[in-house]
C-alpha cells in the first residue's frame, strides 16, 4: 500500500503518542453524540442492576475512536481492560486462554473481529450466550468434550464495517454503535484538545482548517497537527498560525477537502479509465494497484460520505462534484 498521510491507517508514528491523546471518559470523548447518550445509559443501567454491561459492537471507518471508545467503556464501568484482535487469534486454544483468564466484569475488547478464524468465532458463541467455555480435551477416541464456566463479562468487538460479521456473531451483540465521521467544529475541538496536550497554541483559524482538511477522522487531525506543529516551531511561531498551517498542508500534499494524491489518482482512474463509471470495485482496485478492502475501507467512505462518488448496483460512479473538484469540465450524456 501506498504511503498517505491523509490514512485513516494507524501508522507507527501514530502509535507513539495515541495513547496520551486518547480520551479516559467520556466527558472528554468529542463529538460521536448518538453513540455516546446510548452508551451512557447502558453503562448506568448496568452499573445499577450491578451487572456486567451488554456486549457491545463498535463499527466504522479507521481512526474514529473505536478502540478509545472501547477502553472508556471499561473505564466507566470501572472494570479491567484486555484487548486483543482478530488476526492475533490463531487457534481456539489462544482465545480459551484469554477467556479463562477473565475477571468478573471485564471488558474484553477484541479489535477486527470480522478477522477472527471460524473455528475460534464458534468459541465465542457459548462464552458471549451462556458464559461458558466448550474446550476438547486429547484427541482421537479419548478425547472428551469439557465445558468450564467463565465470569460474566462484556465483549467490545471493533470492525470497520458490520456487513463483515458473520450474522451469528453480530447477533450475539446486545448493543451496536455505529461511529461516523467527525463535524469540522468537534474536529477542531479535538485540534484543540490535542494542542493542549503538547503544549503549543494554535490559532483558531489554523484549528479550523485543519479540522476541514482531515476527512472527518481524528486520527488524521492529529497526525496533520503534528506536522503542522513542527513547522510552526521551526519558524519560531509564538502560536500556530493559519498561514503556516496551509504552507504545510500544501507541501503534505492534502488538498482543500482533504483529498490526497491517492484519492485524486481513483478519481482520474474512474474519470479517464471508465468514462466517469460505472466500474466494479476489483476492476477498479486492479486499475490502481491496491486492494479492493483498502479501498473500501480506507479510501471509499470519505468520498462517498462527500458525494465524489456514488455507489450503483454496477459499480462506482464519479459524481460532478468530483469533476468540478478536479477543474475538469462534466461530460455531456
Ligand atoms: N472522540 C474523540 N475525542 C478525542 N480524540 C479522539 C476521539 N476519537 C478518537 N480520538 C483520537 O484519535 C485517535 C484514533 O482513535 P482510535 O480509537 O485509535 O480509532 P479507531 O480504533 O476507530 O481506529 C486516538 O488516539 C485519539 O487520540
Ligand atoms: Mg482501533
Amino acid at each position: 500500500m501506498e504511503e498517505r498521510m491523509v490514512s485513516s491507517d494507524q501508522k507507527e508514528e501514530d502509535l507513539n503518542n495515541e495513547l496520551s491523546l486518547r480520551p479516559s471518559n467520556l466527558l472528554q470523548y468529542i463529538g460521536q453524540d448518538k453513540a455516546k447518550e446510548n452508551l451512557a445509559i447502558f453503562i448506568e443501567a448496568a452499573k445499577l442492576r450491578n451487572e456486567p454491561l451488554d456486549h457491545v459492537l463498535l463499527y466504522g471507518p479507521p481512526g474514529l475512536g473505536k478502540t478509545t471508545m472501547a477502553a472508556i467503556i471499561a473505564n466507566e464501568m470501572g472494570v479491567q481492560f484486555k484487548t486483543t484482535s482478530g488476526p492475533a487469534i490463531e487457534r481456539t486454544g489462544d482465545l480459551a486462554a484469554i477467556l479463562s483468564s477473565l475477571e468478573i466484569g471485564d471488558v474484553l475488547f477484541i479489535d477486527e473481529i470480522h478477522r477472527l478464524p471460524r473455528a475460534v468465532e464458534e468459541i465465542l458463541y457459548p462464552a458471549m450466550e451462556d458464559f461458558c467455555l466448550d474446550i476438547v480435551i486429547g484427541s482421537g477416541p479419548s478425547a472428551r468434550s469439557v465445558q468450564l464456566d467463565l465470569p460474566p463479562f462484556t465483549l467490545v468487538g471493533a470492525t470497520t464495517r458490520a456487513g463483515l460479521l458473520s450474522a451469528p456473531l453480530r447477533d450475539r451483540f446486545g448493543v451496536l454503535s455505529r461511529l461516523e465521521f467527525y463535524e469540522t467544529k468537534d474536529l477542531c475541538a479535538i485540534v484543540e484538545r490535542t494542542s493542549d496536550i503538547f503544549e503549543v497554541t494554535i490559532d483558531k483559524e489554523a484549528a479550523i482548517e485543519i479540522a476541514r482538511r482531515s476527512r472527518g477522522t481524528p486520527r488524521i487531525a492529529n497526525r496533520l497537527l503534528k506536522r503542522v506543529r513542527d513547522i510552526s516551531q521551526v519558524r519560531r511561531e509564538p502560536s500556530i498560525s493559519i498561514d503556516t498551517t496551509r504552507k504545510a498542508l500544501q507541501m503534505l500534499q492534502v488538498d482543500q477537502e482533504g483529498l490526497d494524491h491517492i484519492d485524486h489518482k481513483l478519481l482520474l482512474a474512474i474519470i479517464e479509465g471508465f468514462q466517469g463509471g460505472p466500474v466494479g470495485i476489483d476492476t477498479l482496485a486492479a486499475t490502481i494497484g491496491e486492494e479492493s478492502q483498502t479501498i473500501e475501507d480506507v479510501y471509499e467512505p470519505f468520498l462517498l460520505q462527500q458525494s465524489f462518488i456514488q455507489r450503483t448496483p454496477r459499480g462506482r460512479v464519479v459524481t460532478p462534484k468530483a469533476y468540478s473538484h478536479l477543474n475538469m469540465e462534466v461530460p455531456k450524456s
